[in-house]
């Protein structure tokens, strides 16, 4: 489950390099091997199992290179990052056009490795990790449910996988948006190239353009070498583009037109590059609510969503959870190396009872919990209480009803029908905040405004912006300046 275990082949023909490389990569909890040689490295990346190469530029026998354009052919799953010495740029272009997955100039800081490797594991896990199709029985990942609306979900996945169209996956947080993108990519024809997956809310807006469709050499300040975009390494593969619902309307219009006429510009460049990629979006967010509120392009929602799935929210398929619950103590059974994990029946039917506003990644996370607090007996409803209880103790405010209050705002805002939800949330305890202290001051606003070391004009301004300057107890209120 965990990325950090992944199994890392590391090619670096100097010594002391390939020491303290290994030696940062062993901490973070990797398995690592190491190889000297080009030729090695290669075949030994050919003959056995890894997550991520780490392949230094030159090297003995082959070089790096060479030895990304080659593993790129022999597996093209597996996630390259090539370490080269600052100068070499072309190179570098070079071997993300050939199939590396990210590459680091030396010298680099060892944060950046971590990085760029935690990026890599996760894109091979990605692309790699089967996923099987309402398999409740599975031994690896699945999509678990055998209510209507999932198999109406895994029918949709297999008429559409291997066509040529376009996808949107919509559903609220933690119903397997990406779940389902990696099982269209591993039953699509294009499951032997790559998948890029991008997410769009996680990156900020001034770095996704060239993120996405790359950058030329002084495209920007900082723009030191030209970059290979997204969408380019994903040419004749699958990109899926993650909360796409987080887009600007500049990268929408942008994207639009990358869409209608299957080519690219970098950032800064003049070039047309033509891009053959098939596209997997996902959003959380109610885009014809966005469209409504001119916030997200209704064009380019047609352009996305030839094909849509929507995935239901746990609580409209209750009748999963059996299911899910006993697919998911067999996999953390194995995972925490527990000889037997089981669940009491009314247990069962507690989870049946819960609202779960996280979903299955939620359900997920509270199983575990149990499970490890439980150790050799079923898991109880006592056990489920106390992980889902203690949940908000541990949270840094342990007010039950302050976490309530913030939950109701995340929750909108997850659902999109919140657009700002700092601003709300703030202005909600701060009315609370002003109406109590006035009232507690019996209108008094300057021992009112002493108390919360605000200045009385701040005092006054904040009163009658929420509407709470009575006429009684208000500006002429008795301390009032
Ligand atoms: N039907 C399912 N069967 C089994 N596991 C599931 C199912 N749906 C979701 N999961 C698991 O729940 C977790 C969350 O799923 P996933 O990351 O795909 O959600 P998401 O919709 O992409 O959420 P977010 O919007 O927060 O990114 C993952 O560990 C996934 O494996
Ligand atoms: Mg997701």
């Amino acid at each position: 489950m965990t990325t950090n275990s992944a199994k890392i082949l590391l090619i670096e023909d100097d010594t002391r390099t390939a020491m303290s490389l290994e030696k940062m990569l062993l901490s973070e909890g990797y398995a690592v091997t190491v190889s000297h040689r080009g030729d090695e490295g290669f075949a030994r990346a050919q003959s056995e199992h890894f997550e991520v190469v780490i392949t230094d530029l030159r090297l003995p026998g082959i070089d790096g290179l060479e030895l990304v354009r080659r593993l790129h052919v022999a597996k093209p799953r597996l996630p390259l990052v090539l370490m080269t010495a600052f100068g070499t740029t072309e190179t570098v272009i070079e071997a993300t056009k050939r199939g590396a997955f990210e590459y680091l100039i030396k010298p680099f800081e060892m944060e950046d490795l971590l990085e760029v490797t935690a990026k890599a594991a996760a894109s091979g896990r990605l692309m790699s990790e089967p996923v099987d199709l309402g398999e409740a029985g599975a031994v690896g990942e699945a999509i678990v449910g055998n209510s209507r609306v999932m198999q109406e979900v895994c029918k949709a996945i297999g008429r559409v996988a291997a066509k040529p169209v376009a996808v949107l996956l919509r559903g609220e947080t933690g119903t397997g948006k990406e779940l389902v993108a990696r099982a269209i990519y591993q039953h699509s024809t294009r499951a032997d190239k790559p998948l890029i997956a991008v997410n769009c809310a996680a990156i900020p807006e001034s770095l996704l353009e060239s993120e996405l469709f790359g950058h030329e050499r002084g495209a920007f300040t900082g723009a030191e070498s030209r970059r290979i975009g997204r969408f380019e390494q994903a040419d004749g593969g699958t990109l899926f583009l993650d909360e796409i619902g987080d887009l600007s309307a500049f990268t929408q219009a942008k994207l639009l037109r990358v869409l209608q006429e299957k080519c690219i510009q970098r950032v800064g460049g003049k070039e047309t590059i033509p891009v053959d990629a098939r596209i997997i979006a996902a959003t959380h967010r109610d885009l014809e609510d966005a469209i409504r509120e001119r916030q997200f392009r209704e064009d380019l929602f047609y352009r996305l969503s030839s094909f849509v799935i929507p995935l239901p929210p746990l609580r409209d398929r209750l009748e999963d959870i059996p299911d899910l619950a006993r697919y998911f103590l067999r996999r953390f059974a194995r995972e925490l190396e527990l000889s037997s994990a089981a669940i009491q029946p009314d247990a069962t039917a507690w989870l049946q009872q819960q609202p779960w506003p996280g979903n299955v990644r939620q359900l997920a996370n509270v199983i575990r919990q149990a499970l490890l607090l439980a150790r050799d007996f079923p898991i109880s409803v006592n056990n489920l209480k106390a992980v889902t209880a203690k949940k908000t103790d541990a949270s840094a405010l342990s007010d039950r009803s302050l976490t309530a209050f913030v939950d109701e705002f995340l929750d909108a805002a997850r659902q999109g029908t919140l657009a700002d939800a700092h601003a709300a949330v703030i202005e909600a305890v701060e009315r609370q905040l002003f109406a109590r202290v006035i009232e507690l001051a019996q209108g008094n606003q300057a021992k009112a405004a002493r108390w919360l070391n605000v200045s009385r004009q701040t005092m006054r301004e904040k009163l009658t912006h929420f509407g709470l300057r009575t006429p009684g107890a208000s500006a002429g209120g008795k301390g009032s300046a």
